[in-house]
Parts: C-alpha cells; structure tokens; sequence
C-alpha cells in the first residue's frame, strides 16, 4: 500500500511518498481503510520534532515512527479478535494522534476507543475534518464554563479548531467576537461569528470590552492582554498558537489566578469517544460543519503540509485517499 512516511525530522521535504506492507491489526485494533485524512498542527510539529523535549516520546535523533496523520475517516477493513463496537464495513472516524497517527496510508490500525461510527448522513470529508479540530473546541469551551447569554471572544478562530470554536459558541447561546484576519471575516459571520475583529488593525485590548470567556487558539498576545478583557469573573483558556503562550499561561496563568475569580488556564485536550461522538451528532444535526480551505492527493501531502504549517488556512486541509486506493487496485489488478 502506499503511505507518506519520513524518517528524518526536518520540513515537509521530509515526508515521501513510499510503499510500505499494510498492516494487521492486533487483538483491540481495527484495520482502516483510509478514504479521508486530514491534517492538524500536531502533524508538522511531530515532523519537526519541536520542541526537542517531545523528542524524549517521539525519538530523540531520528522519529520512531514518521507516520504522518492525525484525524482519519474511512471504512473497517478487519477487526481484531477483542473488537466489540465495530465490524467489517462499518464507516467509521477518529483522532489516532495518541496511538501513532498513520493517517496519510491507504489503511492504518487504530484502537478501537479512539473511533466512532460515522453517522451516515455525514460525509467522509466532514467526518475526517471534524475529530481534533472539533474535540479541541469542544474541551476548550467546556473548560472555560461556556454558557448561554455569555460574551466570548476567540482569537486566531479562522483556522480549524476556530471555526468549530464559533459555531460551537453559538450552539451553546454565547454572543462571539471572533479575531482573524479581514479576508476571514465574511467566513466567520456566515458561521454565526456576531462580531469581528482585524487583529491586524483592531486591539481587542483596548477597545473596553470585557468578556466572560476567552479562547486564544492562535497568533500571540500577552497574557496580561488577555487578563485585562476578561470580565470580573472570567476564563481565558489557552488552546494554541506561539511556544510562548503555552509556558505564560502554565506559569503566569496559574499565578495570576491564585485568589481571583478570574481563571486563566491551558487546555490539554484529550480525545475520547464521548466527545467525537457528540461531534458526531452535531455534524449528524447540521448544528456544525466542517469548513474545508484546501483537498490534496496523497502524492501531494508535502505541499498540504506546508500549506498548513504556514499558519494559515481557512478551515481544514484534506487529503483524498480514496483517489490513490483506487489507483493502486486498478495496478494490482
Ligand atoms: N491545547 C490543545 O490540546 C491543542 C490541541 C490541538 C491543537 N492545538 C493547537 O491549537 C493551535 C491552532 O490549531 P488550528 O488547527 O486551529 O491551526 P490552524 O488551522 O493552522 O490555524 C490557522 C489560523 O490561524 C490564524 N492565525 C495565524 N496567525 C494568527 C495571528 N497572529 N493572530 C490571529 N490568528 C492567526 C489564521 O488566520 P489568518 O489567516 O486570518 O491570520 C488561520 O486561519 C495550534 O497551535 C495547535 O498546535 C492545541
């Protein structure tokens, strides 16, 4: 089968285009057969191996495993013997970032707790683009105690997790200001954004608002930025962006929140089948939809890494697996 694998670290001149032996499931997994996978900026970074602490998990010269491929969506190939919740046929998606990715692969084994079936009125696309992306959002509102009538702000929404953080925001009845870039703003008001903001011309800092919530996907602001808008008692949850971000909220964060009312936290988001299937039937009900910026080929992962990794896509990136499946059939045959 062919897969995209790297086996130096380094940019996505890394990542080829290889045939390797398909896999056989063990006695939890489930052989996938990919038809959607979809990237996320665990991708890059894992092939980066940055920061050269993960590397301690990941390998510390070279990449353990170089298998690119975070979210999936596709059919069940084969199940191994302890596999209780799907059978052969069945569609199903997932986040196989915690048990080694593999996405980018014609078929890849998964334990079966990190899938769910795939509702049949959504589509592979909708199902691949959804699993991080939408679970991050999820946890992200959640840990920062969304609640109808709630004023919040999301910084850095245009992306994949932010797109879902706004339609998301809205299903629970909060009143979003979204920040991105002007070219997103028509995106992010057709999916409910209330207000926008050009964080290159607009200074959410400064501009008085308060907010109950803040959700800081990506860019940078200071941490003390974000602290000044929030309301008397509000959260900012840190989801993503700059290293800095990260290391201010853990540390300045905490500190800052010791004996406010105020919160400022990171969010650790963990996958798990109660969230994806919550994502499921949300994408079932038409509440939320996947925004898909860019398709590629398998061939042309590299360029749909870099275009990622550039920091920024409107939506999600996909790559169509179903395209080299049928390709390579049609040679065996
Ligand atoms: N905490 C967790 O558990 C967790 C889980 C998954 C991912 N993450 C992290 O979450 C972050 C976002 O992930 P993602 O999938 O949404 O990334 P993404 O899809 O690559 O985000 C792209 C978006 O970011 C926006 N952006 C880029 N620079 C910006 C800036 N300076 N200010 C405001 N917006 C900016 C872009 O908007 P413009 O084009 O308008 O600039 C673009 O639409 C990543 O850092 C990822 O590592 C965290």
């Amino acid at each position: 089968m062919q897969a995209i694998i790297y086996r130096d670290y380094g940019t996505a001149d890394v990542l080829q285009l290889s045939e390797v032996a398909r896999p056989t499931p063990v006695d939890n997994e489930v052989l996938i057969k990919v038809c959607v996978s979809a990237l996320n900026a665990a991708d890059w970074r894992l092939m980066h191996g940055k920061p050269l602490l993960m590397r301690l998990m990941t390998g510390l010269f070279k990449p353990k495993k170089g298998t690119p491929g975070t979210d999936v969506a596709g059919i069940v190939e084969a199940v191994g013997r302890n596999v209780s919740q799907f059978k052969v046929g069945d569609a199903i998606f997932g986040d196989l970032a915690g048990c080694g990715a593999g996405g980018l692969g014609q078929y890849v084994c998964a334990p079966e707790h990190v899938l769910v079936l795939k509702p049949e009125n959504v589509d592979f696309e909708q199902a691949a683009a959804a699993p991080m992306a939408a679970v991050t959002a999820l946890q992200g509102l959640r840990q920062g105690q969304i609640a109808a009538g709630q004023n919040i702000l999301i910084y850095g929404a245009s992306g994949g997790i932010g797109t879902f953080a706004v339609q998301l925001a809205k299903h629970f009845g909060a009143t979003v200001t979204a920040v991105a870039s002007a070219s997103k703003h028509d995106l992010l008001r057709e999916l409910g954004a209330d207000s926008v903001l050009d964080y290159a011309k607009q200074d959410f800092a400064s501009n008085g608002q308060r907010y109950d919530l803040i959700l800081g996907v990506n860019g940078y602001r200071s941490i003390f930025d974000y602290k000044r808008s929030l309301a008397a008692k509000g959260r900012y949850v840190m989801i993503g962006g700059e290293m800095r971000q990260i290391f201010q909220a853990l540390i300045v964060g905490k500190l800052l929140s010791l004996g406010s009312q105020q919160q400022l936290s990171n969010l650790f988001a963990k996958p798990n089948q109660t969230d994806l299937a919550k994502v499921g039937s949300l994408l079932a009900n038409g509440d939320i939809k996947a925004v898909i910026d860019r398709r590629y080929p398998l061939a042309e992962a590299p360029a749909a890494m870099r275009y990622l990794e550039a920091g920024h896509a409107k939506g999600k990136i996909l790559i169509n697996l179903q395209a080299s499946t049928e390709q390579s059939l049609e040679q065996t045959v």
